[in-house]
């Protein structure tokens, strides 16, 4: 395990007890991406944490991909979506440079609170853009 998943994995349970900070901010958020996901879409997500967000736009979806380093993350992610009763959420554990698109493309990909804490950013960004499909 490295030492970016060790940290967050410390740091899981009490992230995930942590209040949103600006809940109109986050509101406002999910209204946007909404305008982007349609019901036939394929969604990715990288650093899901808990799953909160996942599990909030999976039903407006064909599926949702959410990806996390932390196992200590997804654990908690994976209780969430099956408490809400969300069957077409799936949960990967990997890095953003281990994570390997599988061979669906994806209509949009989405990276909340992620590339702050990335070393390259542009050279992430620029590995996401080719997972979307053309025009994703
Ligand atoms: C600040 S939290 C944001 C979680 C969630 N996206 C949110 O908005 O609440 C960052 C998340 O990214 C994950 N993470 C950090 N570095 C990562 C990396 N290089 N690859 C994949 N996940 C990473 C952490 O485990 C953590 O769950």
């Amino acid at each position: 395990m490295n030492t970016t998943a060790k940290f967050w994995d410390k740091l899981a349970p009490r992230y995930a007890a942590m209040p949103i900070a600006d809940e109109a901010g986050y509101q406002k958020k999910l209204e946007i991406t909404r305008q982007y996901l349609q019901p036939n879409s394929e969604v990715l997500e990288l650093g899901c944490g808990t799953g909160s967000t996942a599990v909030l736009h999976a039903p407006n979806v064909k599926h949702y991909l959410a990806v996390d380093c932390s196992s200590g993350m997804l654990d908690l992610a994976r209780t969430k979506a099956k408490d809400a009763g969300v069957g077409n959420l799936d949960f990967e554990q990997a890095t953003v440079d281990e994570f390997r698109s599988p061979e669906i493309r994806f209509d949009a990909v989405l990276a909340l609170s992620l590339l702050h804490l990335l070393e390259d950013k542009e050279a992430v960004i620029s590995r996401i853009h080719g997972f979307l499909k053309p025009g994703g």
